[in-house]
Formats: structure tokens, C-alpha cells, sequence
């Protein structure tokens, strides 16, 4: 792969990256779509990456069907799949890390603290591995993509990180591997994350500023509606990811939610347009 990349380079072909977890989706394979609008050469990377799982997480149930990813990706017009094995990705005991201090810990990194040291170390691997010009991410896992993008700018890495919208299910539940999971029940309530999300939008889009009283709005229809648990719903600005609870002068605010079903635990994201903005 890394001589592949050395020669799409020096034949001066642009190369295109999507790093997933397979088990595609349309979600998956709308980011092709955005990588082949940028670059000549697109190559789909699919690796269950262990070190971002913590002990006790789905690393061993993540749904895997590698035949399955490989007609879809290549009938989307991937040019090359990376599939490596753990052994190829940690031949020995790994002692280097990326980690992106602070934004790690937040949200996401509160219910899984050692999660985005993996992410940030195995995409800066991927990076090195490829070489990409430009590399595509979902809005789906907003603070991974800011992580990421944080991770690149800071230490200079040499790759466009683009970000794509969230692709959802026609009832609005934002697509993910691990939507497979979710009994027929939990499937149907969980459509009230989109809800609660569009119901914020409506609030801060007429003029509502204290976000304390946007959360409880969602936390009320989300518990009506479901028995989903909420681990979080918070709000930050999207420039640095740090935690607001007033929209203030800010044009546009992220609004973040994660909710476990039983065992499955779902994160969804939006942005929220400040009344007049
Ligand atoms: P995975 O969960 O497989 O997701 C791969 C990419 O697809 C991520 O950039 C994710 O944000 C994007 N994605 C997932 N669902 C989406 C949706 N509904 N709409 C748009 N994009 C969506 O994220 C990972 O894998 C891993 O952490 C990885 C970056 C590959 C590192 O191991």
C-alpha cells in the first residue's frame, strides 16, 4: 500500500482517503462521493482499530463483512481497499501515541477516556501509510472530526481533512454500523434524537439563548418519548469545542447528544443557527 501511494504521488495523482470501521452504510459511502470530487486516486481504509475500544466495549461483537464492503465500496468507486490485519497494523508492542490533549477528555471522552488517543494515533498511522492529499470524515462523529482536524493542524501533517454532512434514515436517525444492534423497540425510539435536535434548532432559531433551557427540553421529549438513557446533550462552539451554555454572539452553536438503548449507545450531533444569523 505504501508503494502504491509512492507512485500514485509521483505520477502526480491527488489520493483520497476514507478511513472506516467497515460494516459500510450509506453514511460510509457518501464520504467516497466527497473524495472523489477532490482527488484522482481514492482508497477506503477498513480496520476495526482495537486500541480505540476500552476493555468492555463491542471490539469483539463489532459487526464485520468485509465481502459484503468491498462490492460496495468498489461499486461506489473506491480504487483500492486497505484491510489489514492487527498484525500488520501492531507488529510490536506500539509505545508512540497522538493524543490531542483536553478536547480527548470532553464529551465523548468522559464515558471513554482512552478512545480518541486510539483514533488520533491509528488515523495518524493510516495518514502515514497512504499519504493522502485529502482525507474525508463525517459530521456523524462531530468531535472525532474536530480531534482530527485539531490533530493535523497542530502537528503539520500534510492532508485537506474534509468533513461530510450526516447521512440519516428516512425517519431522521442518523445512520451507524451499530444501529444493527437495536431491537425493533429501541429502533423505533430512537428517532427522537433527530427530534430532540430539530426541537433545539426551532428553540435557538427563535431566539432562545440560555441553553440550559434548550436541554431541558430535549431531556423531557427524549424521556416522554423513549426509555432511552442519556449519558450526555450538551453544546459547544464549533470553532474550539469548548462548552457554552449561552449562544451569546455566536452565530451557530453544535449541539451533541449520546443515548444508550439497552447496550447500544447512539451519538448524534447538529448545528444550531442563532436567531437573525
Ligand atoms: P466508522 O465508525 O466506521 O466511521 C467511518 C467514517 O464514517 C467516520 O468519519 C464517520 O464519521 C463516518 N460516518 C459514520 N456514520 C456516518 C453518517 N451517518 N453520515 C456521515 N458520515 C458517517 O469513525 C471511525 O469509523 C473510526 O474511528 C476511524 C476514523 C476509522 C478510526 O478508526
Amino acid at each position: 500500500m505504501q508503494r502504491l501511494a509512492d507512485e500514485a504521488r509521483l505520477a502526480g495523482r491527488r489520493i483520497g482517503l476514507v478511513p472506516t470501521m467497515g460494516y459500510l452504510h450509506e453514511g460510509h459511502l457518501s464520504l467516497i462521493d466527497e473524495a472523489k470530487k477532490r482527488a484522482d486516486v481514492i482508497v477506503m481504509s477498513i480496520y476495526v482499530n482495537p486500541t480505540q475500544f476500552a476493555a468492555g466495549e463491542d471490539l469483539a461483537t463489532y459487526p464485520r463483512d468485509l465481502a459484503r464492503d468491498e462490492k460496495l465500496a468498489q461499486g461506489r468507486g473506491v480504487d483500492y481497499i486497505f484491510a489489514p490485519s492487527d498484525k500488520m497494523m501492531y507488529p510490536e508492542k506500539q509505545l508512540a501515541f497522538v493524543e490531542v490533549e483536553r478536547v480527548s477528555r470532553l464529551l465523548e471522552g468522559e464515558f471513554r477516556p482512552t478512545h480518541f488517543k486510539g483514533v488520533t494515533s491509528v488515523v495518524a498511522k493510516l495518514f502515514n501509510i497512504m499519504k493522502p492529499h485529502v482525507a474525508v470524515f463525517g459530521q456523524k462523529d462531530a468531535q472525532q472530526a474536530f480531534i482530527i482536524g485539531k490533530m493535523v493542524r497542530d502537528l503539520n501533517f500534510d492532508v485537506e481533512i474534509v468533513v461530510a454532512p450526516i447521512a440519516r434514515e428516512k425517519d431522521g436517525l442518523a445512520m451507524s454500523s451499530r444501529n444493527v444492534y437495536l431491537s425493533e423497540k429501541d429502533r423505533r425510539e430512537a428517532t427522537v434524537l433527530y427530534r430532540s435536535l430539530n426541537l433545539a434548532g426551532s428553540l435557538v432559531g427563535k431566539g432562545e439563548i440560555e441553553l440550559v433551557r434548550v436541554r431541558s427540553e430535549m431531556l423531557k421529549l427524549i424521556t416522554a418519548e423513549s426509555e432511552g438513557k442519556i449519558d450526555y446533550i450538551s453544546f459547544v462552539d464549533p470553532e474550539n469545542f469548548e462548552r457554552i451554555e449561552e449562544v451569546g454572539s455566536l452565530p451557530r452553536v453544535l449541539a451533541l447528544l449520546a443515548v444508550r438503548f439497552g447496550k447500544t449507545r447512539l451519538i448524534d450531533n447538529m448545528y444550531l443557527n442563532a436567531h437573525g444569523s
